[in-house]
């Protein structure tokens, strides 16, 4: 079966963050059970989104189904960390989420970007390995949930 056409834009107003959010209260708050202090920062209010942090969306026929962020690390040595990428429970094993990572990375190699860096949870490392990123280190806790770190070079 073909794709629905999945729109992939940048957040620029707080609709578009409000769009983002609706996801991550879904997936990361409702159903993994992360608190709201610990999923929502300053990337994610009053216009934290803006200038270096890049906040994207993945839209089918108007509703938000994917998101995630990319901003540069500014904790390691690689260039730029990619978080709370999430898909609608509902909507996933589809390639939404390939499909939104690789419009990441093309956002990344506009930033001339080519260390990125990211913390999977243990059961998306195969999600991210099929998109090339190498996990390494030991297992550690974020939000309660055990990760990985996982690195890829563009
Ligand atoms: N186990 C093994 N491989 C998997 C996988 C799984 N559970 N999910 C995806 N993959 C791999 C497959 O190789 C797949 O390719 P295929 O078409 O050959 O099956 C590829 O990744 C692409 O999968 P895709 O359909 O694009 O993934 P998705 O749209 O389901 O998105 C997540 C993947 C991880 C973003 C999604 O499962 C999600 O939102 N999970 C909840 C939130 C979360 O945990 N986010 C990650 C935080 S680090």
């Amino acid at each position: 079966m073909a794709h629905m056409q999945l729109e992939i834009r940048r957040v620029e107003t707080q609709a578009d963050m409000d769009d983002a959010l609706s996801i991550r209260r879904a997936v990361f708050i409702d159903e993994q059970n992360v608190s709201e202090d610990e999923e929502i920062d300053g990337h994610d209010r009053d216009g934290g989104w803006l200038g270096e942090v890049v906040q994207m969306t993945g839209y089918l026929n108007g509703k938000p189904v994917v998101t995630g962020r990319l901003m540069p690390d500014t904790a390691s040595d690689a260039d730029a960390h990619i978080g709370r990428v999430a898909v609608l429970k509902e909507l996933r094993g589809k390639g939404y989420g390939r499909l939104f990572m690789l419009a990441l990375h093309d956002e990344a190699r506009r930033r001339a970007y080519t260390k990125l860096r990211l913390g999977a949870q243990l059961h998306a490392i195969p999600f991210y390995e099929s998109l090339g990123y190498v996990a390494s280190g030991d297992v550690f806790l974020d939000a309660n949930i055990e990760h990985r770190r996982m690195d890829l070079s563009l």
